[in-house]
């Protein structure tokens, strides 16, 4: 088939050189931000008198009419052509003769390609966060539901004081909520409009770059031509922002993973997450949590992928940077995918609190809360510290916990010790006096699910 761009050459490439030129194949879903600049771009050079106002007219009826047939499943893409724009400059043609050989005029595929990408995450972007938030909206639910249950809480996986359950899942709500900001940061400089830098240098075209910009929905231009067509950055910040992201996503994963194994039997995930396995008829596999977990890899390595491929390129455009879009659209597809899955799943678990009780009934998590009693008693606190360690490891050799020793057994390791330290070591009241802003007793928790709710409902 005949190039487009034939003229220097024959255009007579190789199939193989064809092939492995073309984008069509992928960047194909940006095919609605592409026509959507050119009606833009048609208008401003209307506007301009580039063209007449009545061949700006023609360009814009017939690009509306590709996109119109495009969605109505009666135009497919020709996967001979070497890009989306070509594509649509070649139906654009087919359809109304010379005059669509016009609307390439003060224009490049270098701005163009910039344009649609960036068009394409504005949207992808705006998605991701509602999806986030409706993440955030459910873990928010669930923690009130469990806003009391309390479970121990851990570092270095070993248990270390009372939490509930409703402050855990709160964790994760703020995470989100920084993600979702994250998001909405980027979407600021994705927002700025390449178009008009042309192919690197600007043109002697009297074109309204402003104008074309306002039309598409953008906040600004971007101030350098040379810029416009080479900064990939928004897809960078795009990926990393999906990286932190799905870093999140993936801790949260790894505990659901942990909590509805035996050994935990924190949580029961509800059958519709979960699978079994071909040979052993008592599983109940996570498997849900799991790839939400493995997909994080591809998703880092997608944004690996194109620091690489940017890193040596000199300024302005070259070819490598096509290879950014097969990795931000498998990005945008993953971790909306994981979000989907990630929302019900939380909706329809189930805590077992017993079993949280328990755990948090055995390794003296509420040893810090004995130190804090003998502080209270009058020592410091690292000597409270010390005596609270002593009487641990005695309850360890008895093999009983501090809520079952005898007061004369404390009082042995430090005569302040009277009959309220059963009060201070009970693990109901360890948890109501975890009052500082932030904590888990259940009226903090509360306080941070209304202020939660509260930014998702004017989230914007
Ligand atoms: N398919 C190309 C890309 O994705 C479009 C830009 C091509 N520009 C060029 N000068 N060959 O980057």
């Amino acid at each position: 088939m005949a190039k487009m761009w034939e003229g220097r050459t024959s255009g007579n490439t190789d199939v193989i050189a064809d092939d492995f030129n073309s984008s069509i194949r992928f960047d194909s879903r940006m095919w609605r931000e592409d026509i959507t600049g050119s009606m833009a771009h048609a208008a401003m050079l209307g506007k301009q008198h580039i063209i007449t106002e009545d061949e700006a007219q023609i360009l814009i009826e017939a690009l509306a009419g590709i996109i119109s047939d495009i969605d109505a499943g009666i135009l497919v893409f020709d996967p001979s052509c070497e890009d989306i724009h070509m594509f649509v400059e070649q139906v654009l043609t087919e359809r109304i003769g010379d005059t669509g050989k016009k609307l390439h005029t003060a224009r490049s595929r270098n701005d163009q390609v910039a344009l649609d990408m960036r068009m394409y995450l504005r949207g992808q972007t705006k998605e991701i966060i509602s999806l986030i938030l409706g993440l955030a909206s459910a873990l928010t639910d669930k923690a009130e539901k469990y806003a009391s249950a309390i479970m121990p809480g851990y570092t270095h996986m070993q248990r270390a004081q009372p939490v509930t359950f409703g402050h855990q899942l709160m964790a994760y709500v703020s995470m989100l909520l920084r993600d979702a900001e994250r998001f909405t940061d980027s979407l600021a400089r994705t927002n700025i409009s390449p178009i008009g830098s042309c192919a690197l240098a600007g043109t002697t075209y009297p074109t309204d770059r402003r104008f074309e910009a306002e039309k598409l929905g953008f906040d600004g231009i971007c101030s350098n031509s040379i810029d416009g067509v080479s900064d990939r950055d928004f897809c960078l910040e795009f990926l990393s922002d999906c990286s932190i992201l799905m870093m999140h996503l993936s801790r949260l994963s790894e505990e659901i993973v942990l909590w509805s194994s035996w050994e935990f039997g924190f949580i029961e995930l509800s059958d519709a997450y979960t699978t079994g396995s071909s040979i052993m008829p008592q599983k109940k596999n996570p498997d849900m949590a799991e790839l939400v977990r493995g997909k994080t890899g591809r998703v880092y390595g997608e944004l690996m992928a194109l620091l690489t491929t940017m890193k040596g390129l000199p300024l302005a455009y070259n070819k490598d940077m096509q290879e950014d879009k097969e990795g931000v659209f498998d990005c945008c597809d993953t971790v909306k995918m994981c979000l989907r899955i990630m929302t019900p799943m939380i909706c329809t678990l189930t805590a077992r609190t017993q079993n949280m009780r328990r755990a948090a009934g055995g390794g003296f998590i509420n040893a810090t809360d004995l130190a804090d009693y003998l502080v209270l008693r009058g020592l410091p606190f690292r000597s409270a510290y010390k005596i609270s360690g002593q009487v641990v490891a005695d309850c360890i050799s008895r093999g009983c916990v501090l809520e079952e020793l005898p007061l004369d057994v404390y009082k042995s390791h430090c005569d302040l010790i009277d009959n309220g330290v059963f009060s201070a070591v009970d693990l109901n009241a360890c948890l109501s006096r975890r009052t500082s802003e932030g904590g888990p007793s259940s009226e903090n928790v509360l306080s941070q699910i209304n202020s939660a709710r509260e930014k998702i409902k004017n989230f914007n």
